[in-house]
């Protein structure tokens, strides 16, 4: 089976130009002015469209055990999402709860996934604690293709690591040369602020964000920053949100610290008056880092634009509305996240490109290109070349929509973005050759995504 995209503009590699794209099999064949069809092709006429390279999510939360709940996609349910939005790849945090066996929450992890998504995953390593068997472990999926661990500073008495289990992995990390990501924010000064809000009677959802200000953000990132420092490892800040944070990375980054960052889309779009409403309806916008001032949003987009933040991911994360109840009285039980696998692309392309906050070239590269080439999966991923898998994005900047839970594919009753307008959206997307997604809807096949080994 073959297909040929015809008279797209195509935008990869900081390049933009119209041509034809011949897709055979799984990977990109041809590129090229007037492309003919091979007999058995499927012939799509992409006049008007932009065709991007198939977006990356390094960043999700699928199968998560978190603050006594479990987020509620699966890999059917969360992949299919991914792939409406125009993301054909997610990396998800592998993230043992507290003292369970890592090679156990391998087995289990992969096996969530393994026949379930319907697109391209892989995981990061998440290191949750550290005794005797944590660096054979390490040392084994290092092996098998996974080639970045994750961390968290926050957290404490959950997936927190103290400073000795930071120091090792980050000495493994350079040993292996892999890449280190961490959740910064300095676990120990988030715990008194909570108890310290609380004795105050400061119990509702508005109390969330001065829980974790922006200055423990800042302490955690430089923090991190130290540590691969002093090991020569290769760190990446996940989910950064806030321009005193941004400072400290840079600051790391400007002394020669190998330091990568990633924003989320709910931090370039969200603010933290969304968290302040009444009750639940806060809640529902609780996330940690959490949603900060309004005006921090023009930083992030500005070093988004400049390149100094690399990615954009989603830490999709979604608990529903009975879920986000569970911390009525005591902010501190709201189970952490948003969810936006569905919605990354769209958003960023909106307020972004289409607002006239980012180049389309930058867009491209933030969400999928630099994407690939920190996490081992370039040039395979990432990228429209010809001898790359054929994860296609055909998308619609004409068309006009709003984001609702009413209309969403994510498994979950409430949308973080309910309303917001979006000016564009994928109208084919395929997998290595696959076409698994028309006009919003999913027509691929489910379970078809490989566990991606870099
Ligand atoms: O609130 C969040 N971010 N939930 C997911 C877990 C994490 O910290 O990434
Ligand atoms: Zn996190
Ligand atoms: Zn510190
Ligand atoms: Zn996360």
């Amino acid at each position: 089976m073959s297909l040929l995209i015809k008279n797209g503009e195509i935008v990869s590699d900081g390049k933009r130009f119209k041509a034809d794209v011949l897709v055979e099999g799984e990977k990109i064949a041809q590129i090229g002015e007037n492309l003919s069809a091979p007999a058995d092709a499927r012939v799509i006429d992409a006049s008007g469209k932009f065709v991007f390279p198939g977006f990356i999510d390094p960043h999700v939360h699928i199968h998560l055990p978190f603050m006594g709940t479990f987020a509620k996609d699966t890999h059917a349910t969360g992949s299919k999402a991914a792939l409406i939005g125009g993301t054909t790849t997610y990396i998800e945090m592998l993230a043992p709860a507290g003292n369970e066996d890592l090679m156990d929450a391998w087995h289990l992890w992969t096996g969530m996934a393994d026949g379930k998504s319907a697109c391209d995953y892989s995981f990061h390593i998440g290191v949750t604690n550290w005794n005797d068997q944590t660096e054979g472990y390490l040392r084994e999926l290092v092996g098998q293709g996974m080639k970045s661990f994750k961390v968290f500073l926050a957290y404490k008495g959950a997936f927190g690591i103290d400073d000795h289990a930071l120091y090792q992995v980050c000495k493994l990390a350079k040993e292996l040369d892999v890449v280190v990501t961490a959740h910064c924010e300095n676990a120990d000064l988030v715990a008194e602020l909570q108890q310290k809000l609380l004795s105050e009677g400061k119990t509702g959802p508005e109390w969330h964000e001065p829980s974790r200000p922006e200055s423990v953000e800042a302490e955690g990132t430089a923090h991190f920053a130290t540590f691969i420092e002093m090991t020569g490892a290769k760190g990446y800040v996940v989910h950064l949100s806030n321009a005193r944070a941004l400072a400290a990375a840079l600051d790391a980054k400007n002394r020669g610290v190998d330091l990568k960052i990633e924003v989320v889309i709910p931090h370039l779009t969200l603010d933290k008056t969304y968290a302040e409403r009444e009750g639940v309806e806060g809640a529902k916008h609780v996330m940690s880092p959490p949603l900060r001032d309004k005006s921090n949003q023009a930083r992030l987009w500005d070093a988004l634009d400049r390149g100094e933040i690399d990615t954009v991911a989603t830490d999709h994360c979604p608990f529903d509305v009975e879920q986000k109840h569970m911390g009525d009285g005591n902010f501190t039980k709201i189970p952490n996240g948003i969810p936006a696998i569905e919605d990354r692309v769209n958003l960023l392309y909106t307020y972004g490109v289409s607002r006239g906050n980012l180049p389309i070239e930058r867009f491209v590269d933030a969400a999928s290109t630099r994407t690939a080439q920190i996490f081992g999966l370039y040039p395979k991923k990432g990228t429209v070349q010809v001898g790359s898998d054929a994860d296609l994005v055909i998308y619609d900047p004409a068309y006009r929509g709003k984001i609702s839970a009413a209309t969403s594919h994510v498994n979950n009753d409430y949308s973080g973005f309910e309303g917001f307008d979006i000016d564009g959206r994928p109208s084919i997307v395929t997998v290595r050759g696959e076409v698994a997604v028309e006009d919003g809807q999913f027509v691929g096949t489910e379970g078809r995504g490989d566990l991606l080994r870099r």
